[in-house]
């Protein structure tokens, strides 16, 4: 037992099973013992993301925030991890936000961020709607009333929150989200949700085991994070994979990323391409 299942067993002990959520609080961003505490991304770590193709991808970052205002003051970028995207800014370009930090207030800014609505924590349904919860069995963390099985779909609390702290953050511009999803009515392709833990490069369903020490994600719900932004006043601009994105930045611009990783780009454009999909939001 680590040190992380102990506090979240004396917690269900306490005040009773704990939602879904609040287990993925706890185990992703716990002070003392939450997974992000430490440094899990690249080659040693438990996985790699796009910010880790460098240079190619954040001079990807760079060209779309171009396109979409060449006046911008500032990219934004938030749940940044490494800050990797910053190297592709000139000075006083790039700012990052971190978990706990507000986004700053800026005039014209593109907001940006990638894998971080994944990692904002999700409930759980069952089926016939029953919450999924997280208990204490004396030994260890198990389901209850039952592990998520047909028909189980994650609901994501935060977005909507987090979407209108971004709106209100900003006087005008846009903010790029990417991120990996699914689509109105494809969740069908995930008959029991989409909850997901990574270890050394290794996926597994066992998301209750080792807290701390293992990443935990559910992929976005895209049509529920529209429907919220435009809620909260966003218009949606654009919808497209992150090949489709990529593409249509024109030849010219491909070519010049081409030269500077030609690996990379096809990584991006073969690899992740089809499976990440890149949301641009407007704020006019
Ligand atoms: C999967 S990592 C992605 C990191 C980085 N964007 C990349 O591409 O490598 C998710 C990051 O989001 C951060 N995060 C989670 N919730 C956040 C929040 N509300 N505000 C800012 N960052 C957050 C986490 O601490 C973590 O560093």
């Amino acid at each position: 037992m680590n040190e992380l299942e102990r506090k979240i067993a004396d917690r269900i002990e306490r005040e009773g099973p704990l939602p879904f959520s609040a287990f993925m609080e706890m185990a992703l961003y716990d002070d003392e013992y939450g997974y992000y505490r430490g440094d899990p991304f690249g080659r040693e770590g438990d996985f790699f993301t796009a910010s880790q193709l460098q240079p190619v991808f954040g001079a990807y970052v760079a060209a779309l925030a171009q396109r979409l205002d060449a006046g911008f003051e500032k990219l934004i970028d938030i749940g940044a991890g490494r800050g990797e995207v910053g190297e592709a800014f000139a000075e006083g370009k790039y700012a990052s936000v971190r978990k706990g930090e507000k986004i700053p207030k800026t005039n014209r800014a593109i907001l940006f961020s990638n894998e971080l609505i994944d990692a904002l924590p999700v409930d759980v349904a069952g089926r016939d709607g029953e919450i999924l919860k997280v208990d204490w069995n004396g030994e260890r963390l198990v389901w209850q009333p039952h592990e998520p099985r047909e028909g189980a779909r994650e609901m994501r609390q935060g977005v909507r929150a987090h979407l209108e702290e971004a709106y209100e953050a900003i006087d005008q511009g846009s903010y790029v989200l990417i991120d990996y999803g699914y689509r109105e009515g494809e969740h069908l392709r995930f008959p029991t949700g989409t909850l997901m833990s990574y270890r050394r490069h290794t996926a597994s369903d066992e998301v209750l085991r080792e807290p701390g020490v293992r990443d935990i994600t559910a992929h976005v719900d895209w049509a529920a994070l529209l429907r919220e932004a435009q809620d909260v006043g966003w218009t949606v601009r654009s919808v497209e994979t992150l090949r489709g994105s990529l593409l249509s930045l024109g030849e010219d611009t491909l070519a010049s990323l081409n030269l500077l990783g030609e690996m990379q780009l096809r990584t991006l454009l073969f690899g992740l391409g089809e499976s990440f999909d890149v949301v641009v939001l407007d704020k006019k």
